[in-house]
Order: structure tokens, then C-alpha cells, then sequence
């Protein structure tokens, strides 16, 4: 997917997709490399976007890793699907990442990827998705997730922060990757 198309779905899919332009290789790599996948026998991407994200963990699981993602927009599941054919991508909302997980004949993963704009989501929306995340990542298991440079200065962005910090037992923030648009970091949270 190039980057008008990308742009083309933040017109009609704003709250949903909440990036004007796809997430750089820098970022791919830093959520990628901080989640320590090689380890990981159940990985879960949630928002996969254009895929950037998901080939970089297809790069970086073994070969015995159980990987799944959920991407909500067909079109975007269309592109990941196309620029990583071995991914196994549902079209769902993550918020159903459980009934995937159980179908796998297991309950917990040991690590959750996440593209989703939760600046752009309501308040009850963030509560049922981290609710999910606590359900199904095991104990000391690690979600990852990326938050934008500026969002730090916005109360959305301050609010979210302060949420991770009462959900999670321990939650650290990266180095910031200033080339990509708008800069940003990644938050790791260990349940
Ligand atoms: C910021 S974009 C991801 C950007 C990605 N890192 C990239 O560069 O392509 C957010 C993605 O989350 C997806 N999304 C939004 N709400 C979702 C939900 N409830 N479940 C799954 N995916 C969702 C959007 O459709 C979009 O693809």
C-alpha cells in the first residue's frame, strides 16, 4: 500500500486508523527488537496497518512461535496479507483476541505487538482492549505498544500513560525515533 493510499484511509477511517503516514523501519525494528521474540512461542500483533510491523516479527519469531494478528480494515488486511503471505492475519477487531488465542488450544501469549491509535479511542473502547490484554498475556508477559513524541504534552496521551502504569506491574518507554513522522517511542508494559 503506498502512502496516498494510506492517507485515503485516514479520510475515511480516522478515529480507526489514527497516522496520516505509515510507521517507519525504525519504529518497526525498536517495538520489534524491544519485545524479545526470539523466546516468544505465542506472539500477537493487534493493528497490522500496511504490515510493516508484522514483517518485521515474521524477520524475528522462530520457527515454533504460534503468530497471529487482528487488523479491523479489510484494506488493510489485504496489504499486510500482500507483503507478508506467511502471516496469518483476521480481519477482526482485537478486542476478540481470545476466541483466536483459544483456537490455538491455548490461553495466554507471551507477547502482544500493537499498531492501534489509542489516542484516537474513546475512553470505554481503551478499558475493553486492555481489559483483553490483561486476559490473555501470561504473567511477565510483554505488551508493546507506540505512542507519538507530542502525545506525551496532550491529557489523551497523559491519561494513557498513567492508565498503563495502574494496569501494569512495570512499564518502561524507548528511545524516541526522530525519523520517523510525527517522532515517536514505544511503550513496553510487563504484566
Ligand atoms: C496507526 S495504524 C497502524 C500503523 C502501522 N504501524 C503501519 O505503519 O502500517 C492503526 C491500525 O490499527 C487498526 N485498528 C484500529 N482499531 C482496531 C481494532 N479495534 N482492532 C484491530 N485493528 C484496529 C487500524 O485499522 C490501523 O490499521
Amino acid at each position: 500500500m503506498n502512502l496516498i493510499h494510506f492517507i485515503r484511509q485516514f479520510v475515511l477511517h480516522t478515529a480507526k486508523t489514527g497516522a496520516v503516514t505509515p510507521s517507519s523501519e525504525g519504529l518497526a525494528d525498536l517495538i520489534t527488537d524491544t519485545a524479545g521474540l526470539h523466546s516468544a512461542s505465542a506472539v500477537i500483533q493487534f493493528g497490522t496497518g500496511t504490515g510493516v510491523f508484522t514483517e518485521k516479527i515474521l524477520q524475528k519469531i522462530s520457527d515454533e512461535t504460534r503468530f497471529f494478528a487482528l487488523e479491523i480494515n479489510p484494506d488493510f488486511v489485504k496489504a499486510t496479507r500482500k507483503r507478508c503471505p506467511d502471516a496469518i492475519v483476521y480481519q477482526d477487531s482485537a478486542a476478540n483476541a481470545k476466541k483466536y488465542l483459544n483456537e490455538l488450544g491455548i490461553n495466554e501469549c507471551d507477547c502482544i505487538i500493537c499498531g492501534l491509535p489509542w489516542a484516537a479511542f474513546s475512553e470505554e473502547l481503551q478499558n475493553e482492549l486492555l481489559d483483553t490484554i490483561m486476559d490473555i498475556l501470561r504473567p511477565g508477559g510483554k505488551f508493546l505498544t507506540f505512542a507519538y513524541l507530542q502525545g506525551l504534552l496532550l491529557p489523551a496521551g497523559m491519561k494513557f500513560k498513567r492508565k498503563l502504569s495502574t494496569k501494569f506491574s512495570r512499564v518502561t518507554k524507548t528511545k524516541t525515533i526522530w525519523l520517523n513522522f510525527p517522532p515517536a517511542f514505544v511503550y513496553c508494559a510487563e504484566k
